[in-house]
């Protein structure tokens, strides 16, 4: 693999993913890694990325020299690059001359090695402190800005790079074509990480780990479990079987559209669990959101093992047990959870699609090494339909905190509707894209007078939560236009009985969170 070494910012998953984007496979590393360590992964590549730190920092992650003498391709960014001038003797200052953002950046001389093909004057985006006034020995200087004399530097004979500016945003132009620059020209690597590529590799990994066993997989209705779940099908076909808890808390179409579409698409065997009544019932009379989430949770979990405790009972071999629990957990999770090395998990999320460890199976997670756009890829490619593979996320825990006050059938009833509403002219409006999702809450313990027909109503009021994010750590409220705001609001104050009002929220997150709950 290429290996990203993380230097701590936010940088490195965005490396990863552009040079997975020039269909090369990339992998991150954490810099506190020994430099043997990264060496006998066997690196076809190695990119240092961007950090927050100042070389002069006590403490500051440094690069030892050794990692250059190796023979492995190497390219520094940002501090990656200042830590690399430092290790081979270059000279980096503190100028306290700083550069954030949009900068003109100018090739000494023709744009050329690992800037081969761009123009000699353009526009890159910086973030940094200190900066380089020496090159090490042996290296050229490629590119000068007014704050960084040496912003780029090449050794095209020991296959050693590096650049003050950020390729891997977008906002620095030919950002992709440097770093494949670097990947094809300077490291000589070859295109072939392909989306039917992974599906090979990961239909042969999981015969392998699971042999002749039994799977069993929870499908959510999200993305994730679905593509993990037709992946282990087509690799173990009639072993696995998939798990759909109906816990009432969906939205409209949503349970059909797992036992139809995702059954047609994969021709898994399906095991539902209609537990509509056992979630109702332990939600009775709450109101208190992380009590409603742990309810939920735990009822879940619940649920799971009674599912699982039947499928054992009612197969061919019965009494065999299953051995194996299929999970959709992807690249950021397995990054964010320190590399998969133990480090604690910073997301506080109850994935009610994703079950504790302590269930006693053994995890398959054929979607590890995988980001979210390259999940879907894949799920494209094993034929699951768009309404699956395209949809926004949704949280675990469903529709129950989108009811502000207790949960109910009733008030479920009312919500589904409000929001198969607002999905269809969303949709209709071919505005699909331009929201990562759209929550829409019923204040059940909110009530307001208005007025319908000849008399007084005092019904509830309906929120509306169109956001745009990136990865849902933050959010703006998406911009939608007025006159599909007003479709939507006309149509549920008039269809969806004891709704009288429609609300639009306007607050980016943070402070606010995108669920209400
Ligand atoms: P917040 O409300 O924290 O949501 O801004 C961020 C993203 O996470 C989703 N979400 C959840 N997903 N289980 C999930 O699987 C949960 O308990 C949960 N809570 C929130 C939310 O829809 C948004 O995409």
């Amino acid at each position: 693999p290429v290996l990203v070494v993380d230097y701590g910012a936010q940088y490195a998953q965005l490396i990863a993913r552009r040079v997975r984007e020039a269909n090369v496979y990339s992998e991150i590393v954490p810099h506190t890694m020994p430099t043997e360590q990264i060496l006998a992964k066997n690196p076809a590549a190695i990119i240092l990325s961007g950090g927050p730190s100042s070389v002069y920092a006590e403490g500051a992650p440094r690069v030892e020299a050794d990692l250059f003498q190796a023979g492995v391709p190497v390219l520094g960014i940002c501090y990656g690059f200042q830590a690399m001038a430092n290790a081979l003797g270059g000279k980096v200052a503190q100028t306290g001359l700083r550069e954030y953002g949009a900068t003109d950046a100018t090739m000494s001389g023709q744009a050329r090695s690992i800037l081969a093909g761009t123009p000699a004057a353009q526009n890159v985006w910086m973030s940094h402190g200190d900066s380089v006034h020496e090159a090490p020995e042996g290296f050229e200087v490629l590119a000068t800005t007014s704050g960084a004399p040496v912003a780029a530097i090449a050794d095209d004979e020991r296959r050693l790079y590096g650049v003050q500016w950020h390729p891997e945003v977008k906002h620095s132009d030919h950002g992709q074509r440097i770093l494949e620059n670097f990947l094809f020209e300077g490291a000589g690597l070859k295109a072939d990480w392909t989306t039917g590529n992974i599906v090979e590799e990961q239909v042969e990994k999981i015969r392998a780990q699971v042999g002749d066993g039994r799977a069993i997989c929870g499908l959510s209705g999200g993305v994730d479990s679905a593509v993990a779940a037709a992946l282990v099908q087509r690799a173990i076909g009639d072993q696995l079987t998939c798990v759909f808890v109906n816990h009432g808390l969906l939205r409209e179409g949503e349970a059909e559209q797992v036992e139809k579409d995702f059954v047609a698409a994969t021709g898994a065997k399906l095991y539902i669990a209609d537990e509509q009544e056992r979630f109702l019932t332990a939600l009775a009379g709450v109101t208190d959101p992380e009590t409603k989430r742990k309810i939920i949770g735990r009822e879940f979990i619940r649920a799971f093992e009674t599912a699982e405790a039947e499928i054992v009972k009612a197969s061919a071999n019965a009494g065999e047990p299953v051995k194996f629990l299929v999970q959709g957990t992807l690249y950021p999770d397995v990054v964010e959870s320190g590399g998969g090395e133990g480090a604690a998990n910073i997301k506080s999320h109850h994935n009610v699609g994703g079950l504790p460890e302590d269930l006693q199976f053994e995890l398959v997670e054929p979607l590890r090494t995988l980001f979210k756009d390259e999940v879907r890829a894949v799920g494209a490619e094993l034929g699951l339909p768009a309404e699956i593979v395209q949809r926004q996320p949704f949280p675990g825990p469903g529709l129950g905190i989108r009811i502000i006050g207790e949960v109910t059938e009733d008030r479920l009833n009312t919500l589904r509707r409000a929001d198969a509403i607002a999905r269809a002219e969303l949709t209709a409006a071919g505005l699909d894209n331009e929201v990562w999702q759209m929550p829409v809450v019923l204040l059940a313990d909110v009530r307001s007078v208005g007025v319908q027909g000849d008399g007084r109503t005092y019904g509830h009021p309906i929120v509306l939560r169109p956001v745009s994010s990136e990865d849902a750590m933050t959010a703006d409220w998406s911009r939608l236009p007025y006159d599909l705001l007003a479709r939507i609001s006309n149509r549920i104050t008039n269809e969806v009985d004891g709704v009288n009002r429609v609300a639009l929220d306007v607050t980016s997150k943070p402070p606010g969170t995108i669920e209400w709950e």
